[in-house]
């Protein structure tokens, strides 16, 4: 059998739930394949009104003026972190370090127990918001997942004893953690009030629609209200009430069935649950990870979190109403008339974009605290004229039975419009200076090839312009009148990945993509408060072939006006780049660097002998200014 704790989570999922071949889908989808030919040419022709929007160009007047104001880097292929001339770094936590002085130093040969991990910062940090409060300083991150061959040292990968699953529950979930600063050096304030770990086994409240619906309820939890855990949080978002929003994504990977005949639901089935866990094994130690024992506690992950990071004893609320997919972030705009406007992507091939309006709306100094826990949820439709809508999910609209429903099996409503398949939908960021919002389509092999989980067509059009795209691309939209909750919007193209060393066809990337600073899979973007747009990858890091001169995952910045991108920063081997924050002064800027040597190959960042360590880097200028 294939070793799956090689594959991505996509990838194990294909191979758990293959989907119909090529040649049915063929059979169903001819007229668009037909199409598509033309599609090709016309894309080749029209590329320069549909990538960047015509008046957009890269000008000389535009370099010469540009707001990007660093000396852009060359990619590289080192185990370590580099930035331009001018910029610091250092790291300011690490997965193992512990957040209280009970806790023990991370040990680089057992590489900690369960105990030990209970107390200390979690493992493959993904996003993160750092909030001030009082003068005191309180990051909050996600830690996404565990490579198992890395937390478990030198073994096959596999937790073998209760202790093992108990370790790899607590290096999931989040860390809360205050930081302090002296003298530009950041560092965790062990002890503090603040600190805390939430854990695949913490306490979480369920709200929304979906909250005491058959669906969720389980033999432990009959009420169908209360669940234990949050793991696999990717991007996060932050609200203007002050809260933080954790993101489910891959919780799927999490579920085994004991009774390998077990029949599992299509439900559960387009989420990606299978007989078999990704490896984590969880269900030999905890009923709720088996499926068949179990089915319901699948229908529990999948959602938005809301944590109080500045209050340690609050229990964190899952918002049902933002509904249930594999979440990437959480990008949370207020529209003119007060409502909280979120929006989300479901980062899975040929998976769909969505928006949630809030029914209430925000007053500030107000009580805000419920906002996401009612409104209405829409997915987007791209059509082929730069125009689309956000169609909403309701059960007139879907033909399910409640809202509850369409809260819990998301995707099927949105199946059930015909919104647009998407190449994957990473990270959403909304241009704090203009009504704009852009969203990193990561990659897709299966464009053009396969259908979607959910049988729906993966056409060559629209924002999903290549075949098997390998390299990705940034839409962006415009709501119409500047107004979030307007249905309607106009988009185009920021940028195409690719490699122009390589390829002279539509791999080659748009006009702004160069030899100089090209990368592949965008996944994090986050704006700054310039109105700066700052790119994350989490791409192929071979540096051969389709992805030659392309080195390790890097971050890089862009301007949303002009539409130029240079390199900023370049991670250690096999890391990608995730998450970004800013401190109050926005004179440090801190990033995630996740799951450096996922392949074996790094000792980032302690160095020779070490285990390599997901962790928090700050990034600050050397004469002390600004940096984001
Ligand atoms: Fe955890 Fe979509 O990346
Ligand atoms: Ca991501
Ligand atoms: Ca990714």
């Amino acid at each position: 059998m294939t070793d799956t704790r090689e594959l991505s989570f996509d990838e194990f999922d294909e191979l758990q739930n293959p989907r119909e071949d090529a040649t049915d889908f063929e059979k169903l989808t001819d007229a668009a394949l037909a199409r598509r030919g033309f599609m090709k040419g016309g894309l080749a022709l029209g590329l320069g009104s549909l990538v960047l929007g015509a008046s957009m160009g890269l000008s000389r007047d535009a370099m010469a003026t540009s707001r990007l104001a660093f000396k852009a880097i060359s990619t590289n292929t080192k185990d370590t972190i580099t930035v331009p001339e001018g910029y610091n770094w250092q790291v300011v936590v690490r997965w193992g370090d512990p957040l209280w002085s009970k806790g023990t130093s991370f040990d680089h040969t057992t590489r900690g127990t369960g105990e030990s991990q209970e107390l200390a910062f979690g493992d493959n940090n993904d996003g993160m918001a750092l909030f001030t409060h009082e003068g005191r300083n309180i990051l909050v991150v996600n830690n996404e997942y565990t490579n198992r061959k890395i937390i478990y040292g030198a073994t096959d990968g596999k937790p073998e004893t209760a202790d093992d699953i108990r370790k790899g529950k607590a290096a999931h979930g989040l860390s809360v953690v205050e930081l302090s600063s002296k003298d530009g050096y950041w560092s965790v304030v062990r002890d503090s009030n603040y600190n805390r770990r939430i854990t695949a086994d913490s306490p979480m409240e369920i709200t929304g629609p979906a909250r005491g619906h058959d669906l969720l309820k389980t033999a432990a939890d009959p009420t169908g209200t209360k669940s234990l855990g949050t793991w696999n949080n990717c991007g996060n978002g932050r609200t203007p009430w002050g809260t933080y929003l954790a993101c489910e994504e891959n919780f799927n990977g999490y579920f085994a069935s004991s009774d390998e005949n077990y029949e599992i639901s299509p439900e559960l089935k387009r989420y990606g649950v299978g007989h078999k866990d990704w490896g984590y094994g969880w269900s030999k130690e905890d009923a709720r990870f088996d499926v068949s024992k179990n089915p319901n506690e699948a229908n529990r992950a999948g959602y938005i979190v809301e944590i109080d990071p500045l209050d340690p004893t609050s229990t964190p609320k899952k918002r049902t109403a933002l509904g249930r997919f594999k979440h990437e972030n959480a990008e949370v705009v207020l529209a003119k008339n007060g409502q909280v406007v979120v929006y989300l992507g479901d980062d899975e091939r040929g998976e769909f974009l969505y928006r949630f309006v809030s029914s209430g709306t925000y007053v500030q100094g107000g009580e805000n605290r419920d906002l996401l826990e009612n409104g209405t949820l829409y997915v987007a439709k791209f059509h082929e004229d730069q125009k689309g809508e956000w169609l909403k999910l309701t059960p007139e609209t879907t033909g399910m039975k409640s809202q509850a429903e369409i809260c819990v099996h998301t995707r099927m409503a949105a199946s059930a419009v015909g919104a647009t398949t998407m190449d994957r939908p990473e990270w959403v960021a909304s241009n704090p200076h203009k009504a704009e919002v852009y969203c990193a389509l990561t990659n897709n092999k299966n464009r053009g090839v396969k259908p979607n989980k959910g049988g729906d067509a993966t056409p060559v059009d629209g924002p999903n312009p290549r075949e098997k795209n390998l390299y990705g691309q940034i839409v962006r939209w415009q709501p119409a009148g500047g107004d979030h909750v307007s249905d309607a919007f106009t988009w185009n193209l920021f940028a195409m990945a690719g490699n122009p060393a390589v390829h002279q066809d539509l791999n080659k990337g748009s006009a702004n993509i160069t030899t100089e600073n090209m990368f592949n899979s965008p996944d994090g973007l986050v704006f700054d408060s310039k109105g700066l747009l700052w790119i994350q990858t989490d791409g192929n890091y071979s540096n051969a072939k389709d992805f030659e001169g392309q080195g390790n995952n890097q971050m890089l910045c862009a301007d949303p006006e002009t539409g130029e991108i240079k390199r900023f920063l370049v991670g250690p081997k096999e890391c990608e780049i995730t998450g970004a924050t800013w401190s109050a002064d926005k004179r440090t800027m801190f990033i995630g660097v996740q799951h450096p040597g996922e392949k074996g190959n790094s000792q980032f960042p302690d160095g020779e002998g070490s285990a390599p360590r997901s962790a928090v880097i700050a990034i600050t200028k050397k004469d002390g200014s600004i940096i984001g």
